[in-house]
């Protein structure tokens, strides 16, 4: 497994599961002396517990080494990441290009390379151009495209039981390693697709494209409820019976964020825009658009809500995280949001269940407190910015006495609107009346 990260530490550990005897490389010394002990730098349900097993088995180890991996391996899986550039829309290559540079000189023997990155289209072919002139092995270190379609807060379910395996290969002896590889979830049902390589690549941005459109259509509808009165919690249960359209993925609220989806759409205008083809993706322009408007909106309202201006005022926000059941903050519109009404003048406090660490290393000028109740006292609104269980469940009546007004903004539409407004507050949803 190259690279340690989310992907490779669990892709990692649930190989370990499966049977297999798993080498995990990173060129982070301090993430591959804390794998080795069995922690894991972020959280994941269920993660830690298989890495610890199999550390303890013996079957999963890391190194820092290319020697020692590309000596070891049969099947080699790319898992770095492929970050936004700055300053551009496109893909940042350094990493997978850079991994590849390191292992290819010491493939001395018959492999497979194995691509799960998300990358432009057309880096495989480049890639496999690149392995077949550095390798030993030459044309028998070959390459698959594998791409991963793991969802954060489920990483572990998802790699052990996927939904669909896509491998983009011309090779049957890739092919067949492959389909060893994934023999258990193949014989549970899983659908094997085998793609070109151009295909594979494609199959994962477009499919991060089409989630990425479904909220930002959603949140849409909810601009429309909000000029007319309708409720878009109920005009998505109503459209989502259709089950050509499906319920899931019509959440509106604040919109999405994290490490994938945002930068995804844009390095997949950024390559059409390469390829000449700009035009079939000029509507992702307006996807990401509607998605950022979310987070303008969200600040518009609490700012009304207090009176028209943040001078003077305290906030206090639940939930840093991009999203519930990680402690994950890239592009977190929760924290977005905090860091815009700040800006404006008020006092901004945060509380998440998990991500405080990392909210304090991204926005460092904010306040954070330790508990919820901490985050709301004094607040003359509270922002519910990611939908954690903790939040959803809470008790209107433990913030009753500490806030100074009883206001909320629910932007993830997931709190108990009845409940709150029962208690005496003044429940703000986003797209509901
Ligand atoms: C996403 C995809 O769902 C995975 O299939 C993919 O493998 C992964 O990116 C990746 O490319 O690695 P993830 O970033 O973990 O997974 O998060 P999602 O569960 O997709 O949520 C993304 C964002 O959309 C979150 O901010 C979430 O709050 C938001 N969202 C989701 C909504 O606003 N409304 C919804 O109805 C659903």
């Amino acid at each position: 497994m190259l690279g340690t990260g989310y992907l490779g530490a669990t892709h990692a550990a649930c190989m370990a599961e499966l049977g297999f005897e798993v080498l995990g490389m990173d060129v982070d010394e301090s993430k591959v002396a804390a794998l080795s002990e069995g922690h894991i730098p972020f959280y994941e349900p269920d993660l830690e517990p298989l890495l610890r097993k199999h550390a303890e088995s013996g079957r999963l180890r890391f190194t820092t080494s290319y020697e020692e991996v590309a000596a070891f391996g049969d099947v080699h899986f790319l898992c770095v990441g492929t970050p936004q550039s700055k300053g551009e829309y496109a893909a940042d290559m350094r990493y997978v290009n850079g991994v590849v540079e390191g292992l290819a000189p010491h493939l001395d023997r018959p492999c497979v390379v194995v691509g799960k990155s998300t990358v432009p289209v057309g880096t495989a072919a480049r890639l496999q151009e690149l392995i077949t002139a550095l390798a030993p092995a030459g044309e028998r270190a070959e390459l698959a495209w594998n791409p991963e379609f793991l969802r954060e807060g489920f990483a572990v379910e998802d790699t052990l039981r996927p939904d669909r395996l896509v491998v983009g290969t011309s090779s049957e002896t890739a092919e067949a390693t492959m389909r060893e590889v994934y023999a258990t979830a193949i014989a549970a049902g899983t659908p094997f697709l085998v793609t070109d390589f151009a295909t594979a690549e494609l199959v994962k941005v477009s499919a991060n494209a089409f989630l990425a459109t479904k909220i930002s259509f959603i949140n849409a509808m909810a601009e429309l409820c909000e000029a007319t009165g309708a409720d878009v919690t109920v005009l998505a249960d109503a459209i989502g019976h259709d089950a050509r359209i499906g319920r899931k993925f019509l959440n509106a609220g604040l919109g999405f964020g994290g490490g994938c989806l945002p930068k995804d759409i844009r390095a997949f205008m950024a390559r059409a825009g390469e390829l000449g083809v700009d035009q079939a993706l000029s509507f992702l322009r307006e996807v990401d658009a509607i998605n950022m408007r979310r987070r303008a909106h969200v600040v518009d309202r609490a700012r009304d809500m207090v009176g028209g201006s943040f001078l003077g005022t305290r906030v206090g926000i639940l939930g840093a995280s991009f999203k519930p059941n990680s402690d994950d903050v890239r592009d977190s519109p929760a924290l977005n949001v905090a860091g815009q009404i700040q800006l404006q003048g008020a006092q901004v406090t945060v509380y998440d269940p998990r991500a405080m660490d990392n909210a304090a290393v991204l926005f460092p000028t904010l306040a954070y407190a330790s508990s919820a109740v901490e985050a709301c006292t004094g607040a003359d609104v509270v922002l519910h910015l990611t939908e954690w269980q903790e939040f959803r469940e809470m008790d209107p009546s433990v913030l009753d006495g500490v806030v100074h007004e009883k206001r909320i903004i629910d932007a993830r539409n997931a709190l108990d609107q009845e409940r709150w407004r029962d208690a005496g507050w003044t429940y703000r949803a986003l797209g509901r009346p």
